[in-house]
């Protein structure tokens, strides 16, 4: 029945209503699983602006129809709380409790749409880092509460000390960082996560190779376990044909697990539109016994 009505609001009504609608709805849904989760632990923050369109094309768009959609405010601020909802409950089920953060570093956090909303979180210190200067000036600017570093293509993080982040995220930048870096990525990441710390990181797997990639190309893909994408290619997404990032790399599970999985325990690899990792940095000191129900795929 609720489904039948919400079929029908979305023929009827202008897509804007549509819009609206759906962020208040995400709004509450997410504002009332961090109030139970946190207790007194959490604080109402207020989101705060709505990045210029054309940051928003680099970071979100992966198709031209797609562009105004992702731009309208209600859809920007939808997706943000669909996802961080997620993240959440993908801690939870792995039994990591949001009041035990104390700080979380997302590399890649384009316009912080997602790293904004962890200031429900009350103390917790945030940080963020991204190639692109002009996302880190718009966020410096109008996220003041959070910490925010422009990086290069390639690492050390200078402003990141040893064992210093209990949660990491990069959701979409592994996505676009190119294969010859990725493993230094992946070392840098974790030289600066506590041990025991969590890094939830998404990749491109099946859903991308299905959707962006010929035939010739996927035979590659399964031959080498990657295909890499550039700017300059007609079948690469949107935002990075705009210059958002250089190359769409996508992996097979094998090799991402072979290489994610040289640096990190991995403790979930959840399908879905990207593929997201569960990645842990043992701590010899403590043993933990971890969750090994698999975290249900995202449909699509
Ligand atoms: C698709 S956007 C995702 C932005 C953000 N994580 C989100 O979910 O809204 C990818 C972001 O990764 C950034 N990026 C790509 N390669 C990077 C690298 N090597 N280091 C830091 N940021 C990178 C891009 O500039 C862009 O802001």
């Amino acid at each position: 029945m609720l489904k039948i009505a919400r079929k029908t609001a979305k023929i009827l009504l202008p897509k804007t209503t549509v819009y609206y609608i759906k962020r208040q709805l995400q709004e509450k849904r997410f504002q009332k699983y961090a109030q139970e989760k946190l207790e007194l632990n959490y604080r109402s923050v207020d989101p705060g602006p709505v990045p210029p369109k054309e940051l928003i094309a680099k970071t979100a768009a992966l198709n031209e129809q797609e562009l105004d959609k992702q731009s309208n405010n209600n859809v920007y601020f939808e997706t943000g709380y669909l996802e961080i909802l997620r993240l959440f409950q993908i801690l939870e089920h792995f039994s990591i409790n949001l009041r035990t953060i104390g700080s979380i570093y997302e590399l890649g956090c384009g316009t912080a749409r997602l790293l904004r909303h962890f200031r429900c979180i009350e103390g917790v210190r945030l940080v963020g880092s991204d190639v692109n200067p002009k996302m880190i000036e718009w966020c410096q600017k109008n996220l003041p509460e959070i910490e925010f570093y422009h990086n290069e293509l390639k690492p050390p993080l200078g402003f990141a000390q040893d064992d210093s982040f209990d949660l990491m995220l990069a959701s979409s930048v592994f996505t676009h960082i190119p294969l010859d870096t990725q493993e230094l990525w992946l070392a840098e990441m974790q030289r600066i996560l506590r041990p025991g710390g969590i890094f939830i990181c998404s990749v491109l797997g099946k859903f991308h190779a299905s959707t962006l990639l010929g035939t010739r190309q996927l035979q590659e893909l399964e031959t080498k376990g990657s295909f890499t994408l550039t700017s300059e290619d007609s079948n690469a997404t949107y935002s990075t044909r705009l210059g958002g990032s250089g190359w769409d790399v996508i992996q097979t599970r094998a090799e991402i697990i072979r290489v994610f999985g040289s640096y990190f325990q991995m403790i979930d690899y959840i399908p879905g539109v990207q593929d997201f990792l569960v990645l842990r940095k043992p701590n010899p000191a403590v043993s933990v016994v971890m969750n090994t129900v698999p975290f249900p795929a995202q449909k699509f």
